[in-house]
């Protein structure tokens, strides 16, 4: 038996739902023993619907001599003052993307959690759900042959959804930042590492408040840095992929995934969601959605509720407690998460300069074992995945 990992939620908002259900029902490794936000009355909230003992501030989470991980889901732009008071009392982090809104702060926060000798996770853990897993094992085991090249694309209004999202106003709230991560961390679970980015962009727009009835005498604002980003990703392994955020259309998502290997193509399912459907794609046969060859697909059968859409968020902080227990690097490392950030930064200084940006940081990410499944006879009951975590 794996000893607990004792652990806090820091950030009691929309998506602490699916993230204290998770945490408290789903990973027999994590034992969920407290709840904290700047709010009380918020933190108190989900610990009564959840059913969490203890509710404490971010100040007594950050002393509590029993508390080991603390799993961050504050908004990004509280990221590193948050990560920084957690790593700095000895806990290990679990954050929420982005790892922190600048890529100078999240260089700092690696080097801290390297000093203290802490593991410090960040999401998309999406990456490590059946829809991606899936598509990884497909191309490691050689389904489309070597990948030459790829498109990934995203579009929405994000300035409208930051009339109710207000933390989008802010910095790493811009569509690339907030959403076009989830398309970065699947591309680099997928290919590996990025070289080289060469980009174009556009800022967001001045938004001028339309919910009136929500936001009465509320200020026009502006998302900082680009709304819209045309680039083109030069991966380590070859392959060149076309990237395209546009945040400031409509809300009506055309989403792609899709990679070109000379043996064939892949689409990859919805890397914003664990349990997006890969179509596999040859010359003159009919093309075949693969099936998941692991779980975590993002169907949440225990005592439904209406955050369930959000799926199997917190696998990462649990593949992480695992990581921890066991001594081994965790797949969603700080590595990773720094990567992603250097790649959307990378995005943004070639977008302004013109100049195409290299990239200095490096990840290494294993896939999780296949074979392994979230729930059988029909989900009634919990199978296996777990499984899958621990190594
Ligand atoms: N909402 C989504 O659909 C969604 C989905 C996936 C990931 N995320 C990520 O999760 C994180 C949180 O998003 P959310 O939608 O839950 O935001 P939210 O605004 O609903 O909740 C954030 C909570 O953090 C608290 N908070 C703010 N600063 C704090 C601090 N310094 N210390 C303690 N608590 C603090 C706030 O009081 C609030 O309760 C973000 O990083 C976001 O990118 C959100």
């Amino acid at each position: 038996m794996t000893k607990k990992v004792k652990t806090a939620v820091v950030g009691c908002g929309m998506i602490s739902n699916i993230y204290i259900k998770n945490l408290k029902n789903l990973f027999s490794v994590i034992d969920l023993a407290a709840v904290a936000d700047i709010n009380r009355s918020v933190a108190e909230e989900k610990a009564a619907a959840y059913g969490v003992d203890r509710v404490m501030t971010v100040d007594e989470v950050a002393a509590s001599p029993d508390i080991e991980l603390a799993v961050n889901l504050t908004p990004a732009f509280a990221h590193y003052g948050v990560i920084k008071k957690m790593l700095e009392a000895g806990k290990h982090v679990w954050t929420e993307k982005v790892m922190a809104a600048d890529l100078e702060e999240a260089r700092e926060l690696c080097a801290l959690a390297d000093r203290k000798g802490l593991y410090l996770g960040v999401a998309p853990d999406t990456v490590l759900g059946a829809g991606i897993q899936t598509a990884r094992r497909a191309l490691d085991t050689g389904m489309i042959g070597d990948v030459t090249s790829g498109l990934a694309v995203i579009n929405r209004d994000q300035s409208l959804n930051a009339e109710v999202f207000t933390f989008l106003r802010g910095r790493g709230g811009s569509l690339p930042y907030d959403v076009g991560v989830y398309y970065i961390g699947a591309l680099l679970c997928l290919l590996g590492p990025v070289r080289s980015v060469k980009a174009f962009g556009t800022p967001a727009p001045v938004h001028e408040p339309r919910f009136l009835f929500r936001n009465a005498g509320e200020k026009p604002w502006q998302i900082p840095g680009s709304s819209v980003l045309s680039a083109s990703l030069r991966f380590e392994c070859g392959a060149l992929v076309s990237v395209l955020f546009d945040g400031s259309t409509v809300n009506a998502s055309r989403h792609a995934l899709t990679l070109f290997g000379t043996r064939g193509v892949l689409e990859v399912g919805d890397p914003d969601t664990f349990g997006g459907q890969n179509t596999l794609i040859y010359a003159d046969q009919k093309e075949c959605v693969l099936p998941f060859t692991h779980g975590y697909d993002g169907k949440n059968t225990l005592d439904p509720t209406p955050f369930d859409y959000y799926g199997h968020r917190g696998v990462g902080a649990a593949e992480m407690a695992y990581a921890i227990r066991r001594g081994r690097p965790n797949r969603c490392g700080k590595e990773y998460g720094l990567h992603c950030l250097e790649v959307l930064e990378g995005m943004e200084r070639s977008a302004s300069t013109g100049e195409t940006a290299e990239l200095d940081t490096r990840f290494v990410m294993k896939p999780l074992a296949p074979g392994y499944y979230s729930g059988f006879m029909g989900g009634s009951a919990r199978a296996d995945a777990e499984f899958s975590l621990m190594e």
